[in-house]
């Protein structure tokens, strides 16, 4: 069942329903200033951090779902009512909510009353505008009022929602004509304040919460909006707010717009007042200037975009299926994009107050936008790198603001030094921007210690050689990709961290993934030392890589069927088949066989085969099975879920990727992209009654076959299932890889996917790239020819400066 549809030529997706299984939101910003939007105007907005700098409030866990957000109360005789429905939830005529790229766009009409609110976030301004156009459809006048509504957030949300004590008392604002500006802590230690305007004459404003709502009453059926008249509280502590009343005459058939801007706003230290406690407003009014006509209100909407036909002109493909193509050319990247601005940091699921980036999440979010704005990867990458330790360990989490590492989480999450190969590695094929190897980036941020970038490579690639276990397999430490197996750490008591408890590390854990990650990735690292000139530590890798791949096919790491996937700290197998329970995990199946391992020998298909009978559901591949029914303290928080949620035999749409890569790999394109499939949400659309989350982007997690909800997916939109899905369709079902030397084309596809363009940007050239699939051939490429010359091989031959190539490619 569905509850709308995709508007492909609009990059939309379009609601239907207000009533949609859970809240449907969307992003709205591209630097600074971000909101997150709901198909029924819920959601928050902030500025740079969701935790510091949250302009309003929110409520997660709320009843019902989704209640703060920025409202417009229509008012017409006794009615009143929502163009996004909520929160007064009066039945509407018409309502529709179109999710577009960057922006939404709500229409809701009543009696003849139509009323469209278009949202978003200029491009380089530190503002969200909301331009509300009413039309009378009708052929008599109308008369009738229009309420806004946000309530700040005290700036700080983690304290915002404890430290009542304090912030019942801090509350402060000004008002100055139809501008609400919200000062609370400015007077102290902020030189910032935030705005709430409409470029038009009030009739009236509120600021106290207790006065619009009333103190016995909600969102649902605010006071003052319910008596058709705000009171011009000015508020003085308790919850400020912003609303603004305007009166509105319609005659028949007239349309007018309001321009409502959510501004935030900065001062210099210096010149924070205009008289005593008095804000120094220069600013906010020239913010407001910018955004105070129709004309302007276009030409930054216009501004942004260009801005996104940009971005997602970068990689486009036409084929014959429709779901692949809205999939790759238009929401994939878009979530990618949204990962690169929040990382787990915002959305429905994730607080804004809790964790930071995390080190693996943000270089391997990177492999999915790094080839849309390579200098904002590179400067991530520096980052990322700075806090690095200086024995190739890295700090698990570190604050964007800051960019200072986390010490409460620390170190010693095995996998994290192999993903910064992963990410340079991605970094320096797309661009060939060799440069950043050489790059003074410091350890633990302390300058002192700085080391070229190439440097921090060869310490994650020894941190994985100096930190083995008995069996010659790479220690695990806190956890690996799987946070969840907690080998080292034993914990019996609730509160603890399951992560950080006990010992958290040990000379006896050990992972068969890192083992997988290490062929994969130190072959990457050996290419960048063969680069750099350095063939003797290319050699050296390539050995190191060799014996780990012997150890992952001997008794070692392979079970008999499918790779084995940890050694706890007593030395017992887990994810083997001598286990009760978690038998088969799909972490060391995807990486080791995307990563070569076994693909000549047959180990790699066999696992696979192991895969697909024992993991396969209809909505995706489980994490492992069977399920842990009982609580093992020896493995952690994985075995803490109920069967079938969260890494206890939930569908982890992330890993999902590598299974579809590792088929690619051994040249299974029906099974690739069947794999695919499963959790593509232009697919699971169809069934959006039972996954529930948003149609347009990836969830991380799909309940699994043991859980009484199976099917439904949870934690959208910040999850590295948009980057890994995007690597796996664009660059190995769709076959279009970046390589040191050039573009690779050498798809895997479907028997019957037929013939397909991609138009690909890559370095200073476009890339038009016509794949002719003849017969039912999966994999293999016959033919390729460049501007009409013939090539050996799959790679196109990058010259520099070159602007246009002529791609024609024969599978067979
Ligand atoms: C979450 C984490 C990610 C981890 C995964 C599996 O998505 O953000 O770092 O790899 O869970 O535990
Ligand atoms: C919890 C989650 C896991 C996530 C981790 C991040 O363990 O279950 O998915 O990766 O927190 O710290």
């Amino acid at each position: 069942m569905k509850f709308g549809y995709f508007d492909d030529e609009h990059r939309e997706y379009v609601i239907t329903t207000p009533k949609t299984p859970l809240p449907w939101i969307n992003y709205l910003g591209c630097n600074e200033f971000f909101s997150l939007i709901s198909n029924t105007c819920g959601g928050y907005s902030f500025y740079k951090d969701a935790k510091l700098l949250r302009l309003t409030r929110y409520r997660y866990n709320d009843m019902p779902y989704d209640c703060n957000g920025k409202y417009f109360y229509i008012k017409e005789g006794d009615k009143v009512w929502n163009p996004g429905w909520k929160p007064m939830q009066t039945d509407l005529d018409s309502y529709e909510c179109r999710h577009g790229i960057g922006y939404s766009r709500f229409t809701g009409s009543l009696n003849g009353l139509k009323a469209q609110v278009l949202s978003f976030v200029p491009v380089n301004d530190t503002c969200e505008i909301s331009r509300l156009t009413l039309t009378n459809e009708t052929s008599v006048e109308k008369t009738f009022s229009v309420f806004s509504y946000v309530e700040w957030c005290l700036w700080n949300a983690d304290d915002d929602m404890k430290n009542f004590q304090r912030n019942l008392s801090t509350g402060e604002v000004e008002v100055v004509g139809s501008t609400i500006f919200h000062k609370t802590e400015y007077r102290e230690r902020r030189n910032h304040y935030a705005i709430y305007s409409v470029n038009a004459p009030i009739t009236a404003f509120d600021t106290s919460r207790d006065n619009f709502i009333g103190a016995y009453h909600s969102q649902m059926n605010p006071e003052a909006v319910l008596n058709g008249k705000l009171t011009n509280s000015m508020a003085s502590g308790w919850s400020p707010i912003a609303a603004h009343q305007l009166d509105v005459t319609l005659k028949a058939g007239e349309s007018k717009d309001f321009i409502f801007v959510l501004g935030y706003v900065e001062n210099p230290e210096n010149n924070k007042w205009e008289s005593h406690n008095v804000i120094n407003k220069k600013p906010a009014n020239a913010l407001l200037a910018k955004f105070d006509t129709n004309e302007k209100v276009d030409a930054a909407f216009a501004e942004l975009n260009a801005y996104w036909d940009g971005l997602l002109s970068k990689y486009t493909v036409e084929s014959a299926n429709d779901k692949v193509n809205r999939m790759v050319n238009i929401w994939n990247q878009y979530q990618c994009m949204v990962t690169f601005n929040m990382s787990r940091s915002a959305s429905y699921y994730e607080s804004g107050i809790g964790r930071g980036m995390g080190f693996r999440d943000s270089c391997q979010d990177l492999l999915g936008f790094v080839h849309l704005i390579p200098d904002r990867a590179r400067q991530r990458i520096i980052d990322i790198a700075s806090t690095q330790f200086q024995d190739g360990s890295a700090y698990h989490q570190y604050q964007l603001l800051t960019k200072k590492g986390n010490s409460d989480i620390g170190s010693g999450f095995n996998d994290d030094p192999l993903w910064l190969i992963a990410g340079t590695s991605a970094y320096i094929r797309e661009t060939g921007d060799m440069t950043i190897l050489d790059q003074m980036v410091p350890f633990d941020n302390d300058e002192s210690v700085a080391q070229p970038l190439m440097e921090h490579l060869k310490r994650s690639f020894d941190y994985i050689v100096n930190h083995r276990g008995p069996h010659n397999l790479p220690l695990i430490g806190r956890a690996d990709w799987n946070d969840c197996l907690n080998l080292n750490c034993h914990s019996t008591q609730p509160g603890e961290s399951f992560q950080t408890f006990g010992p958290s590390e040990g000379p006896v854990a050990e992972s068969v993934f890192i083992g997988g990650m290490f062929v994969k990735y130190g072959l990457e690292y050996a290419d960048l030392c063969d680069l750099q000139g350095k063939t003797e530590e290319a050699a050296r890798a390539r050995r190191e890589v060799e014996e780990m791949r012997k150890v992952l096919l001997s008794d070692a790491g392979w079970d008999g069927k499918w790779f084995v996937r940890a050694y706890d700290s007593y030395g017992n197998k887990v994810g083997s088949h001598e286990c009760e329970e978690g038998q088969i995990y799909i972490e060391p199946q995807g990486f080791c066989v995307l990563a070569g391992v076994g693909v000549e020998t047959g180990e790699a298909k066999q696992a696979l085969d192991s895969v697909k009978e024992r993991l396969d559901t209809d909505y995706g591949i489980m994490i492992l099975q069977p399920a842990y029914t009982v609580y093992h303290e020896e493995l952690g928080e994985v075995s803490s879920y109920p069967p079938g949620y969260k890494e206890n035999a939930g569908i982890f749409c992330h890993n999902n990727p590598w299974v579809s890569i590792a088929e690619t790999v051994v040249g299974r394109g029906d099974r690739a992209f069947e794999v695919y499939r499963k959790t593509c949400p232009a697919y699971t659309e169809e069934i959006s009654e039972i996954h529930r989350t948003e149609p347009y982007i990836y969830c991380q997690m799909v309940a699994g076959r043991d859980a009484k909800f199976h099917g439904e997916g949870k934690n959208s939109w910040l999850t590295g299932t948009a980057a890994w899905t995007f690597v796996n369709i664009s660059q190995y079902i769709l076959g279009v890889y970046p390589t040191h030397k050039g573009l690779s084309v050498d798809p895997c596809i479907p028997a019957d996917f037929g013939d397909f363009k991609v138009t690909r940007q890559f370095r200073e050239g476009t890339y038009f790239i016509d794949v002719k699939q003849t017969g039912s051939t999966q994999k293999g490429v016959k033919e390729l020819t460049v501007d009409g010359q013939k090539v050996d091989g799959h790679i196109i031959p990058y010259e520099k400066g070159k602007k246009e190539y002529h791609v024609q490619v024969v599978l067979g």
